[in-house]
């Protein structure tokens, strides 16, 4: 979604904030801007509805020399995608330009008093106009660019995270945020930085400030940077972080796109993490999980919102089976919708890769306060979530997923919670040891699986071309594979834009089945398992139908391949007489693979652009 950038110090600042714009495209984004101080005393604006490269090119045409300024990237919210619309907006004496992420909910409000009491002509529909309005009056009145910030925080409602520059205060960039993310960037030659998404400063420095709640910052050309409480107004000396992110992560790599890298990364990814959290002894081990979290817990909640939720949904299955340990699961949205039943016994674990969800945030504070323990599945150190889930935290260890499309994140997740049902199992000894040993040993060969399946992309490329004009597809599965039929017909409908339904295959027969015809191909994931014979019937009574028939099944299978039109092979799991309860329990991390890798073939083929998919944004930060 949104995304801010700003640059003090002794440099071009336009140079700057466009690199660090190109890092944020990844969040998606229709129109971009920025406003720098001039030398001649002036804030130039410019901005342009679409790709950066549209601002770009403006900017080229019309070079602005200054080093103080500020960029952003808009996701329409309020009011359409449009060259006014886009940030940075000024006030009406053009005193003070403004970015802004988040929705001001009093809006409406504010700008029928700013219009009513102050004669303001708004120029653009978006709400965050207000705020450079306000800002303008508050100068007006003879305060400084920081007191006017602090002023104006006692006036918006909504969550903001806000970037200010002013001609009044000509050396200064002014920074405050609530329920979003900023933060300031150190840099080595007393430069300092400022952007949402801490990745657009990873080029620059790793030391990094995240502001908290209506804290508000001022980043002054000397290099100076101070910090004020927003209810006291007192200073207060902020904590530096050092980023631990991967500049690499930002790299093609050599492949096409971000996502076919990403969904190659998986295998390297799930390794690192079983080094990093599977000792040599079998002992699984969170060193960073404080140890009261995981006991005298009676309850899981899971919560996360989109790919993080179907991790999730696994995450429910594996911590039943293994640990014994009833668990929810909701979107958090819904669980916005509603009171939430938590209590000091219970344990609510959010999943989000980027960790600045809004939903999943607003249901994690929800949750803490009324006593429950947080633990947070994330990618990101320095999110919110991190930042709440202080010694509760399971980082995923990705790198920056840069794609929309959520890939690597996604077996990531469910990685650490296998894990970390097996360790509940352990604490809580629901099972027998040589059991969580057997399992220990299999996630081992996962990697090594996962590599030889990614081998075959250009053969599961070939199988999906056929289907190339079809305008609806419905994804089925059971048991561990029916988050994978949803997490499939995601990723399908999110890169091609084709109708993907997932279904739990045992509800065809209560309606979805209506639909089906020769028009509506049909994919089972259709590996071993308990479920795989009722899985199998429910695919030839939709083939019965008409449906073109696809499946994803393993190299020994033998019943299913007479049966499809179309199979995606994968790699047989090793197998075991004695452990057979858990035949399926690992086939998520593979069947997901020829999915993930079809709806990329596929959208490319269709010309889609695969890396953002139109109307998404990598990180949802508005409710
Ligand atoms: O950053 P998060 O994991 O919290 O994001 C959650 C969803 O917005 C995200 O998974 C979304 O569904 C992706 N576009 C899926 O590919």
């Amino acid at each position: 979604m949104c995304g801010i950038v700003g640059y003090i110090g002794q440099d071009n600042a336009l140079d700057y904030l466009i690199n660090s714009l190109r890092v944020l495209e990844y969040r998606g984004y229709d129109s971009s801007g920025v406003a720098i101080y001039s030398p001649d005393g002036h804030i130039k604006i410019i901005k342009a509805k679409g790709k950066l490269n549209n601002l770009i090119e403006l900017t080229a045409r019309n070079p602005q020399k200054g080093k103080i300024g500020i960029g952003h990237t808009r996701w329409a919210t309020q009011g359409i995608p449009s060259d006014i619309n886009a940030h940075p907006h000024a006030s009406s004496d053009s005193e003070v330009a403004i970015v802004h992420n988040g929705i001001i909910n009093n809006f409406h409000e504010l700008k029928e008093e700013l219009i009513k009491n102050f004669k303001i002509t708004f120029a653009s529909d978006t709400d965050s106009e207000v705020i450079a309005h306000l800002l303008g009056l508050e100068l007006k009145a003879g305060f400084s660019l920081k007191n006017s910030m602090l002023n104006i925080i006692n006036k918006i409602k909504g969550s903001y995270a806000l970037a200010a520059i002013s001609k009044n205060d000509p050396n200064t960039i002014i920074l405050t945020c609530h329920d979003a993310p900023i933060v300031i960037g150190i840099g080595k030659e007393k430069d300092l930085f400022c952007a949402s998404d801490s990745a657009a400063l990873l080029q620059y420095t790793d030391q990094i400030i995240r502001l908290k709640d209506r804290q508000v910052a001022e980043l002054k050309l000397n290099g100076e940077y101070l910090v004020f409480d927003g209810k006291t107004q007192k200073q207060i000396t902020p904590q530096i972080q050092v980023l631990n992110a991967d500049p690499v992560s930002l790299d093609k790599a050599g492949y096409k796109h971000f996502l076919l890298k990403e969904i190659n990364e998986q295998p390297a990814i799930i390794r690192k993490l079983l080094a990093h959290h599977v000792k040599d002894n079998l002992k699984i081990e969170f060193a960073e999980l404080k140890p009261e979290l995981l006991k005298d817990i009676n309850r899981i909640l899971i919560c996360g919102c989109g790919t993080a939720f179907y991790a999730g949904m696994i995450g429910k299955l594996a911590l039943e089976t293994l640990a014994k340990i009833p668990v929810e699961i909701e979107f958090a949205s819904e669980l916005l919708a509603r009171e939430i039943l938590v209590d000091e016994k219970t344990l609510i674990i959010a999943i989000s890769q980027s960790g600045e969800t809004a939903d999943t945030l607003l249901a994690v504070k929800t949750a803490l306060k009324k006593g429950a323990k947080l633990l947070a599945i994330t990618n990101r150190s320095d999110s919110t979530l991190s930042a709440l889930a202080e010694g509760g935290n399971i980082l995923i260890q990705a790198g920056i997923e840069v794609s929309v499309a959520a890939t690597k994140s996604f077996t990531a997740q469910m990685l650490c919670l296998y894990l970390l049902a097996i360790n509940l199992a352990e604490i809580h000894n629901s099972l027998p040891s040589e059991k969580l040993n057997w399992l220990k040993n299999e996630l081992r060969y996962l990697p090594q699986i996962m590599e030889q399946t990614l081998a075959r992309s250009e053969t599961y490329r070939e199988k999906i071309l056929p289907y190339a004009q079809q305008k609806a597809f419905v994804f089925l599965g059971r048991n561990f594979n029916y988050p994978i039929a949803l997490e499939g017909a995601l990723k399908f409908k999110e890169l091609t834009y084709i109708q993907t339904t997932g279904y739990a295959a045992g509800e065809m027969k209560h309606g979805p089945i209506a639909t089906i015809d020769e028009t509506t191909p049909t994919l089972s994931i259709l590996l071993p398992g308990s479920t795989y014979h009722k899985t199998l019937h429910n695919c030839i009574e939709a083939k019965t139908r008409g449906a073109p028939s696809l499946g994803v099944i393993d190299d020994l299978d033998k019943s299913a391949r007479q049966e499809l039109d179309t199979v995606f092979e994968v790699p047989a799991l090793p197998f075991s007489e004695e452990y057979k309860e858990f035949q399926d329990f690992f086939s998520p991390f593979i069947s997901v693979l020829p999915l993930q890798l079809i709806a990329y073939y596929l959208a490319e083929h269709l010309g889609k652009d695969v890396d953002q998919p139109r109307n998404l944004a990598k990180s949802v930060t508005v409710e």
